[in-house]
């Protein structure tokens, strides 16, 4: 079944605005035109409402199409076709690519298709794994211009990385997005493995705590989030850089903790407990075995009980798959 396209109405005098608007949030729906209607432009968007105007069904017309799928650019024969991966990450105008060995010959073939598909990617970049304890990317340019240096937007926030040189995730907008929604207003918060400080930023853009302390071990992270305070006005932003067991320890206790330190944080959640109040919230993110799940949360429970903290977990959220067997969780961990 076709999809009927998205539009919202607005006048053509603040169209242009409006589209901006849209294209730095990522939701203006680039498949298909903007029309004209007497006063008033119709933008295609990707959601449901914006700035208070609810979007409605169109008749837009679709973009010039080209061939959307860098595989059927390719055009590989069947067993080579199998090794490609269906998804990639685009974290601003660069993508970034896991190949396997048997596609290695294959890589900046596979870079320009994937251009010619998306032409907005400026770079292609394969990823060797992530490593070390700063989460940074192993990178190989394989297609386009420039360093892995960009800018990413996520409902409305720039965000200023290098993934070469500081860990970041494009996948987790929304799960950040989902925690901003849940801080309330005059909240201190601690992001302690913050790398270039996505968390705090789209926290900083979508509620009103009253402080967001941002610390990272990794010593790039520092420029990185200086000047995405910078660029998003972003003044209750406090980077600090240095280990989060020590750092927490000189900071007003908190109404909400993340930790995004998937393998592990649980390793830090007793530092984590002592440097928040009473009924504080803890968004730790743990990577597991799916079948461990469940015993891990009784046993976390048990181990904090030991350590002195009473604890309850509100939710628990399979994020996103990490291997076969394994997933990236979130748990809601409510200090008592
Ligand atoms: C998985 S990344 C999360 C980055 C960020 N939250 C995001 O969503 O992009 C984990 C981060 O923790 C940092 N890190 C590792 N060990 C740390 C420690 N002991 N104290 C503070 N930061 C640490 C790494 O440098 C890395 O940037």
């Amino acid at each position: 079944m076709k999809c009927v396209p998205k539009c919202i109405r607005v006048h053509k005098r603040e169209g242009e605005e409006v589209r901006k608007r849209l294209a730095d949030s990522g939701i203006l729906d680039t498949g298909y035109k903007i029309s004209r209607n007497g006063e008033f432009l119709e933008i295609p968007v990707l959601c449901d409402s914006f700035e208070g105007r609810e979007a409605v069904d169109s008749e837009a017309e679709e973009t010039e199409s080209r061939p959307t799928e860098y595989r059927e650019i390719l055009d590989f024969p069947d067993w080579l076709n199998e090794e490609l991966p269906s998804s990639y990450d685009i974290i601003g105008d660069v993508a970034i690519i896991k190949l396997s060995d048997a596609l290695f010959p294959y890589r900046e073939r596979i870079g320009e298709a994937m251009m010619e598909a998306t032409p907005s990617i400026r770079a292609v970049m394969m990823d060797s794994g992530v490593k070390g304890e700063f989460r940074i990317r192993e990178l190989e340019k394989i297609a386009g211009t420039g360093t892995s240096e960009t800018v990413h937007k996520e409902f409305g926030v720039r965000i200023s990385v290098d993934p070469s040189l500081v860990y970041f995730n494009p996948r987790l907008a929304t799960e950040r997005a989902r925690v901003a929604l849940c801080v309330k207003d005059g909240e201190k918060v601690i992001d302690m493995f913050a790398g270039v400080a996505p968390f705090p930023l789209v926290i900083s853009k979508l509620a009103r705590p009253e402080v967001i302390y941002a610390i990272d071990l990794n010593p790039e992270a520092e420029r990185f989030m200086k000047a995405n305070i910078e660029s998003n006005h972003a003044a209750n932003i406090v980077p600090i850089i240095g280990d989060a067991r020590s750092a927490v320890k000189g900071l007003p206790k908190a109404d909400r903790i993340i930790m995004n330190l998937p393998q592990s944080s649980d390793d830090f959640l007793d530092s984590a407990l002592e440097a928040a109040k009473d009924g504080a919230v803890i968004h730790m993110h743990r990577v597991l075995e799916r079948d461990e799940a469940e015993a891990f949360v009784a046993e976390l429970t048990e181990r904090m009980r030991s350590a002195g903290y009473n604890i309850r977990i509100a939710r628990t959220s399979e994020l996103k798959t990490y291997s076969p067997s394994m997933s990236v969780y979130v748990f809601d961990i409510v200090k008592c």
